[in-house]
């Protein structure tokens, strides 16, 4: 049964978070990059970038599955969410891709936690206010149509400003 109560924001650090999926913001490349990528690797430890390498890369808005290594996680789900372009690129709905996709691989893992950084709202640009409704919105639908063990769904966000849109978002959102 869906409530909303099950998403808790949280302000801090997404590598020093416990649960059973952390969701990496990632790049394409899946090779790492800055901002939470960078802070994951650097976490994880060298073994993921080993895994990462066998994945050839990531389509934008797909997510792809690795062991969680040195992090408080079983599982590392990576997808690269869009650049922002103006929004003239269908920017939106694979933002939400992303999101639905990380969902359908941590429901698949069984997992019963999730954590989520504030997908594609630092190096790539996406308008922070837009993207924490899509959030929301997406792993409210998915979680309440789908079949899932999921219990907990935590959004780290390291900024203030990142932390109060996703409450100011969810209140909105929750009513
Ligand atoms: N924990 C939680 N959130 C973090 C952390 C962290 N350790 N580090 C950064 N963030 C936040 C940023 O402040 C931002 O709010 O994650 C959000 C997403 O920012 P980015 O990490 O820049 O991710 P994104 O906008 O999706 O851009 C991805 O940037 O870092 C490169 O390799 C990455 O090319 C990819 C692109």
């Amino acid at each position: 049964m869906w409530e909303w109560s099950k998403i808790t924001i949280v302000k801090g650090d997404i590598t020093k978070q416990k649960a059973d999926v952390i969701v990496n913001a990632a790049n394409v490349s899946l090779l790492g990059g800055g901002g939470v990528d960078g802070a994951i690797h650097k976490a994880a430890g060298a073994e993921l970038l080993k895994e990462c390498k066998k994945f050839h890369g990531c389509p934008t808005g797909e997510a792809r599955v690795t062991k969680g290594y040195n992090l408080n996680a079983k599982y590392i789900v990576h997808t690269p969410g869009p650049i922002w372009r103006g929004g003239f690129f269908d920017e939106q709905n694979l933002l939400r891709k992303s999101y639905i996709n990380s969902l359908k691989k941590a429901i698949e893992l069984k997992a019963k936690s999730i954590a989520f950084p504030s997908i594609s709202t630092g190096g790539h640009k996406f308008p922070l206010d837009m993207a924490s409704e899509i959030a929301l919105a997406t792993i409210s639908e998915v979680l309440s149509k789908e079949e899932n063990e999921i219990e907990n769904v935590y959004i780290v966000c390291k900024s203030e400003d990142t932390f109060d849109q996703y409450e100011k978002s969810k209140k909105k959102m929750a009513g």
